[in-house]
């Protein structure tokens, strides 16, 4: 790996390189069931190259703490299965056919398959924490858990939900995503036994950099194309997902909203929709204003990092909060 890159993601992964190996030998460890479907499916998905993310957080923080300890390893895998059994349980909602540039599990394996396996990963998390006998961890990680699924209920309940808010909006965001970005900086804190106050920032500076990374999220599925976002764009408001960019739009322009409408009781896309929405939220910077936003909680989050510590680590944790921001992928 080039340190000269300036792509943080790359620069995080070098840095924690050994961590990094170790964290992907304990998920393979993890993946090991003698039902087959349970390591296919899993080693499919897991080895598929997500970003790696909300473990490289937990890593890093632990790092910036100089945390000499092993639990760190077992606890980011906790993060990234929990990641990935929501994905495995998103992708079936959200019909969607493209993970990480891939058909998804569901487009291979059906439905069912990816729900139970997603099951098998929320389960295996948890299994991994009784075995390390935390129960600040287990906690923490019950309510994150809890709050993914109410986030992702919430997001349903309010499909086509045509006079949504930012605030609605930032609601779901908080739940289905932030609260996992919060959880993997707090465990990073949390097992180098830093006081309450510094856990509580560096819970603080993911839930905000999860925010940020949410609405990048939703500002790309009418920015990107398929092949640099590695899943399907356009497709959010097809799934009757009523998110910022389009809000903005909205609130500017009458035919959009009654297009929006329109689309709302046929239950999905016809003829143009597609790119005459895009055209529209486009034209009334749906997508800038999304970014914006995104671009102010990457700044609150970079501004709740520790004033001293590792020069090295604390630029690279600024670093993610404003790719994810920023972020094409
Ligand atoms: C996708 O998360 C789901 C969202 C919260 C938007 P990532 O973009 O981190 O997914 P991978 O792990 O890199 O594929
Ligand atoms: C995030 O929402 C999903 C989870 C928190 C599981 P999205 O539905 O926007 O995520 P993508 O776009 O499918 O990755
Ligand atoms: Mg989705
Ligand atoms: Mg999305």
């Amino acid at each position: 790996m080039n340190q000269a890159t300036d792509n943080p993601l790359l620069q995080a992964i070098a840095l924690c390189q050994s961590d990094m190996a170790k964290v992907n030998a304990c998920i393979h460890d993890n993946l090991k069931s003698d039902i087959m479907m349970i390591p296919a499916i899993g080693h499919y998905i897991v080895g598929s190259g997500g970003k790696r993310l909300r473990p490289l957080l937990c890593l890093l923080i632990a790092k910036l703490f100089r945390y000499s300890g092993e639990r760190h390893i077992p606890m980011s895998v906790v993060v990234e299965f929990i990641h990935t059994a929501s994905l495995l349980h998103d992708d079936v909602v959200d019909s969607s056919d493209l993970r990480r540039g891939n058909p998804s599990a569901n487009g291979v394996w059906g439905n069912q398959a990816s729900v139970l396996v997603g099951d098998y990963l929320f389960s295996r998390a948890f299994q991994m924490m009784v075995a390390d006998k935390d129960m600040v961890m287990l906690s923490l990680m019950s309510d994150v858990t809890n709050a993914l699924a109410e986030g992702e209920v919430l997001q349903l309940s309010r499909t086509f939900h045509l006079e949504m808010t930012e605030e609605e909006c930032l609601e779901v965001i908080e739940r289905k995503t932030a609260v996992l970005f919060a959880a993997a900086a707090e465990v990073g804190a949390h097992v180098s036994n830093q006081d309450e106050e510094t856990v509580r920032k560096m819970s603080e500076y993911g839930m905000c950099l999860g925010v940020a990374f949410q609405l990048m999220d939703d500002a790309l599925d009418y920015l990107a194309e398929a092949e640099e976002a590695g899943k399907p764009v356009g497709h959010d408001l097809e799934e009757g997902k009523i998110t910022l960019p389009l809000i903005h739009a909205m609130h500017q322009d009458e035919d959009l909203a009654k297009r929006v409408e329109d689309i709302s009781e046929r239950d999905g896309y016809e003829g143009d929709d597609r790119e005459w929405i895009r055209n529209k939220v486009h034209q009334y910077q749906g997508t800038e204003y999304t970014m914006q936003r995104a671009k102010d909680y990457a700044e609150r989050a970079k501004a709740l990092l520790p004033e001293s510590g590792d020069a090295e680590i604390l630029k690279l944790l600024k670093d993610l909060a404003d790719f994810s921001a920023q972020r094409m992928y």
